[in-house]
């Protein structure tokens, strides 16, 4: 059997993975009708023991009793074989091209490390980002450094630290790399295509109103004002149209946008395609992307053009799982509450763009009442799920919520003290912490208690 074009990375070839040689299974054996519609969104590899959930080899329950709840468990084999999968795909494609992982979806330093080891780039945004990469291992020469507000010491940072590309957002970030660098810097705008994309608003970038980058006629002024700079190189150009982008058309529409520029060696063109999150969700598959954006780019970018792309939830939305406890199962006036031991401060893609999620008992998966998940935070938004179908839930046992592996653990915060949560790895030698969870101590490590008046 052949490749398969479907969207599960462990599965596109069947008999060995490509790099490692290792079996894996085929697409046939694992499509098993049988399943409970929820384990398709779980990581791919992921299976049941009888009613229980099991990811990357490992009982989801059994997961949570060793490294406690709420916990984001990544499977880290999908997640290397997804890189792989981007990188062989545009490799295939356009061989003048590099895939750099939108670290924002999911900084920590063990996951730095494993993109760098698949080979990729890295896209930082800010001195954070790039202090967690370089703790990573990744060598700074694959790294694009974003961001519309660089301060000055982020932009020394970045140029003491060697980064490759510094994006350019605006004016002031010329003035301040020239002021800052000693050597020359390569450089590419970020550039305003005026494409709508149907998402949410906060995370739609590439329309005329966006805060990022420029528009067309004043980018094109910074083309000459750069062609004249003695520190900055001026490689090309980069543009992101947005997020969670489910529809092909506006990455070619942007690249079209942008060869209005004229001709440069090399073109970004960020990330955005979206998850599956949902069943509705139906995300075209990397490879279709990938064939709109060559095919877009053989159309209106010069041959000899290098090619980078930036896939930052696509890449590992859906090698997550969160797993939380169940601590209270209340009937409420018109629906019974399943509350948890997480919620708003581990994942905040509900609250602030209303993304739905799916959900399932650990040890009983699929079937079920409706129930709505909430979290144990002090505000009626703390909603986890509005109604999702779950199996006899009861206080102590373990919920799984699939997808969660792009930006819930990035926007993660203390609300209400809550400590933010691990990050598991789970591969065939089996589970390790990649980030441990937060304590009471560290809560209380930043605070400066004054003496009291004497
Ligand atoms: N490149 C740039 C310059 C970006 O700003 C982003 C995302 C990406 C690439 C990656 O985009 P992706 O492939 O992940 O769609 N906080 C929001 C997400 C904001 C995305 C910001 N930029 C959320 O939680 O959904």
């Amino acid at each position: 059997m052949a490749c398969s074009s479907d969207d599960r990375d462990n599965f596109v070839l069947s008999g060995v993975t490509p790099r490692t040689g290792k079996a894996c299974m085929t697409i046939d054996e694992r499509t098993d009708h049988r399943l409970p519609p929820v384990v398709d969104l779980m990581p791919p590899g992921a299976r049941l023991d009888g009613e229980r959930l099991v990811i990357g080899g490992q009982l989801a329950s059994e997961l949570a009793d060793s490294f406690g709840t709420p916990a984001l468990i990544i499977d880290e084999v999908a997640l290397r074989a997804r890189a792989r999968r981007y990188a062989d795909g545009l490799a295939a494609r356009w061989p003048n091209s590099q895939v750099v992982w939108a670290s924002k979806s999911l900084p920590c330093t063990a996951i730095y490390r494993i993109m760098g080891e698949e080979g990729l780039g890295i896209d930082v945004a800010g001195g954070g980002e790039l202090v967690m990469a370089l703790a990573g291992g990744v060598d700074p020469s694959r790294f694009v450094l974003h961001g519309n507000a660089k301060t000055d010491s982020e932009l020394a940072m970045a140029l003491e630290a060697g980064v490759g590309t510094v994006v350019i957002d605006n004016l002031d970030d010329v003035e301040r790399l020239e002021r800052l660098s000693s050597r020359e810097q390569g450089v590419l705008i970020r550039v305003i295509p005026d494409v709508a994309t149907a998402t949410h608003d906060a995370i739609a970038t590439g329309h005329q109103n966006s805060k990022f980058g420029l528009p067309i006629p004043e980018a094109r002024a910074l083309v000459e004002r750069l062609r004249g700079s003695d520190r900055l190189r001026l490689d090309g150009l980069h543009v992101h149209i947005g997020s969670q982008i489910l529809d092909v058309a506006p990455f070619a529409r942007a690249v079209e946008a942008i060869a209005a520029l004229g001709e440069f060696e090399v073109y970004d063109l960020g990330g955005g395609l979206g998850a599956r999150y949902t069943y509705d969700d139906h995300p075209p598959a990397i490879e279709s992307y990938l064939d709109t954006l060559t095919d877009a780019a053989r159309r209106f970018l010069p041959a000899s053009a290098r090619l980078l792309i930036e896939p930052g939830r696509s890449m590992i939305a859906e090698t997550g799982v969160t797993l939380y406890r169940v601590v209270s199962v209340k009937r409420g006036a018109r629906r019974t509450f399943v509350a948890v031991d997480g919620g708003m401060g581990d994942n905040l893609e509900v609250s602030l763009y209303g993304q739905r999620f799916e959900a399932t008992m650990a040890d009983r998966v699929g079937g079920g009442e409706n129930y709505t998940v909430v979290g144990r935070h002090c505000e009626s938004g703390d909603q986890l799920i509005e109604s999702v179908a779950l199996r006899d839930p009861a206080v102590g046992d373990v919920l799984a919520v699939a997808v969660t592996g792009a930006y819930c653990l990035t926007m993660a915060n203390n609300y209400n003290g809550a400590l933010r949560p691990p990050i598991v790895l789970v591969a065939s030698e089996g589970a390790r912490l990649a980030l441990r969870r937060e304590t009471y101590e560290d809560l209380l490590d930043r605070d400066i208690v004054a003496p009291p008046p004497s």
